[in-house]
Formats: structure tokens, C-alpha cells, sequence
């Protein structure tokens, strides 16, 4: 019987390639290069399935130049590199990773929004450059997190992995805002009370941003939003770049509206704002809130075992559109 094609369009683990190369009649990205939009629509002729990651569009042009797509399985839980409506009225499913990635990312999220508040980064710089001749009574001094109001913005299985670690582990108060509210058991579990969007961003010590980009929410932490921060809040974002406004973030930081912020993702990744890399009250790092090893590979493998299940049983395990 003959093997559908599949493209993988970045490196993967190679116990992931092994498996695939059994199941299908790949073309494999070894080199791991980012394709221009015309080089995916030339690796795409022909092949009925692709393996995408964060930094491969699919939308119209991509769908009308590629007939035989049938199945496009991102190695990520956010999609926002699909158009998704295009690809169901090209009759292409799109797979994401959701579930194994929940844990370690709010692992991420909550160093990062410590290493904000605790000034980590910029101290260790200091450190590094040789500056640190004495220890003082006022160094770095930062903003406690234990016991302080943690703010969640996007309250999906991410947003309440956070909420867990805040409220059990660090005794803080922790409010959210969500597009709906979270069942009363939900609530429970994770301590949080459901807010306005005004009061998340007046209340909030610490505001991690969790919710997935859509256009509706581009721009939604802009100079307005900073404004009504405390003066003493740090900002994390681990969603996605477009959801902050970066420039007026840069602002912010800058002449003191808010204290620090944690960012892992950025508009125009991978070249950010070069503002940002001016400023010390900022702790960057370049998109790797889901990094460790396991979880890697465990998204890979969740990725090849969509596309295993859907030219097996002609089901996916994790579905976003319906045909
Ligand atoms: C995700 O899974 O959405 C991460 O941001 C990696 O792209």
C-alpha cells in the first residue's frame, strides 16, 4: 500500500521520525530551516498531510496552492498560525497539542513572573559585569509574590496550572478574567475569583497574560491597560506576541507605570522590539515557556500520533476544526 506524504516542516526528535518514516513517505526538514511562504507551497506539492510548528502559516494562499492537503498537525497547543476557517472550507483538518504542555508552561510562566518581580535577570547582569563590590541593606530590592495578588487573564487549562501554583504554593490571592467563568468547582480548585477586566488590571500585584490570540484580543494590554496598573505590577506574558502592545509597553517600563515585566513571546518574533532590549526592568526570553525535554518531546509524539490516528481511523485525537 502506498504511504500518504507527509512534509515536517522543522526538526523534530528522531524517535518521533522514526515512527513517522514507518507510517508515511516523509519529507523531512533535517536542516530545520524557517520556509518562505513560497518554499512551503513548493514542499507542500503533492503531500496530503504536514507537520507544522508555531512558524509555518497556513492560510488561503497556501490552501488554494496545495489541493491535496488533507491535515495539517501543529506542534503547539496555540493556532494561531492557522487560518482555520480557510482550512475548513478546504475540507483540511488542523491538529494542535493541547494537555501535555499545561504543567510546564505555567512552570514557566510562574519563574518568569518571579524572576520579574525579584529582578533576577537584571542583578545577575549586574553581577556578571563586575559591578557588585558590597553588599547593601536596598539592593535590587523587589516585589514580593508570596501573598501578593496574582492576576490571570485567559483562564484555560495554562491560566489554572498558574492559579494552583499562586494559591497553594505562594498563599497569594489570586483573581482572573476569562471570556466566561470558570465552573464553581473550578473556581474551587484553583482559588481564584472572577473579575472585570478593569479590576484584573487595577487589583492585579503580578498579571500573567494566558489567553490564547485571536484579532479580537490584538492590542489588548496597550497604553490604556498599562495606565491602569499599579505602579508597583509587573506584567508576564507567555500567550503570544500582538496580544501586548509592545511599544507602549516599552513606554510603560520606561517612565515607571509599571515595574517589570516577564515576556517569552513578542510581536514579530523572532525580531522584537529593540527597545525592550535596552531596558533592565524586562526579563526576555525567546518563546520556550513549553522547553523542556519532556514536554518537547511529548508534543512532538502528541503532533505524529494525530496524524498516525487520522490516516488510520480516519479520526484525529485532537481535533480544532470540524469537517
Ligand atoms: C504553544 O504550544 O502554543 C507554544 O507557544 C509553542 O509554540
Amino acid at each position: 500500500m502506498t504511504k500518504p506524504k507527509l512534509l515536517i516542516s522543522r526538526k523534530i526528535y528522531d524517535q518521533v521520525l522514526t515512527q513517522l518514516n514507518d507510517h508515511f513517505d516523509v519529507e523531512y526538514n533535517a536542516g530545520d530551516v524557517v520556509y518562505s511562504k513560497e518554499e512551503l507551497i513548493k514542499k507542500l506539492q503533492g503531500k496530503s498531510a504536514v507537520m507544522t510548528t508555531g512558524t509555518e502559516r497556513i492560510d488561503k494562499t497556501v490552501l488554494v496552492a496545495c489541493p491535496e492537503l488533507k491535515i495539517c498537525a501543529n506542534i503547539a497547543v496555540g493556532y494561531n498560525n492557522f487560518d482555520v476557517s480557510s482550512m475548513t472550507a478546504h475540507g483540511v483538518l488542523a491538529t494542535n497539542t493541547p494537555d501535555v504542555l499545561t504543567e510546564t508552561t505555567a512552570d514557566f510562566g510562574f519563574a518568569l513572573m518571579m524572576a520579574a518581580a525579584r529582578r533576577i535577570s537584571e542583578s545577575e547582569h549586574y553581577l556578571r559585569k563586575g559591578f557588585w563590590t558590597k553588599w547593601s541593606l536596598d539592593m535590587f530590592t523587589g516585589a514580593d509574590v508570596h501573598s501578593s495578588t496574582l492576576g490571570i487573564l485567559g483562564m484555560g487549562r495554562i491560566g489554572q496550572a498558574v492559579a494552583k501554583r499562586g494559591a497553594h504554593g505562594f498563599g497569594m490571592n489570586v483573581i482572573y478574567h476569562n471570556r466566561s467563568k470558570l465552573s464553581d468547582p473550578l473556581e474551587q480548585a484553583c482559588k481564584a475569583r472572577y473579575v472585570s477586566k478593569e479590576e484584573l488590571l487595577r487589583q492585579s500585584d503580578h498579571l500573567v497574560l494566558v489567553l490564547p490570540y485571536t484579532q479580537e484580543v490584538h492590542h489588548c494590554i496597550a497604553e490604556k491597560e498599562l495606565g491602569m496598573m499599579k505602579r508597583t505590577a509587573t506584567l508576564t506574558n507567555i500567550a503570544r506576541g500582538g496580544i501586548v502592545d509592545d511599544a507602549a509597553l516599552v513606554k510603560a517600563l520606561r517612565s515607571g507605570v509599571i515595574a517589570a515585566a516577564g515576556l517569552d513571546v513578542f510581536e514579530n518574533e523572532p525580531q522584537l522590539n529593540p527597545d525592550l532590549l535596552g531596558l533592565s526592568n524586562v526579563v526576555l526570553t525567546p518563546h520556550i515557556a513549553s522547553s523542556s525535554t519532556k514536554t518537547r518531546t511529548a508534543m512532538a509524539q502528541l503532533a505524529a500520533d494525530n496524524l498516525i490516528a487520522f490516516f488510520k481511523h480516519g479520526k484525529a485525537l485532537n481535533p480544532i476544526n470540524q469537517l
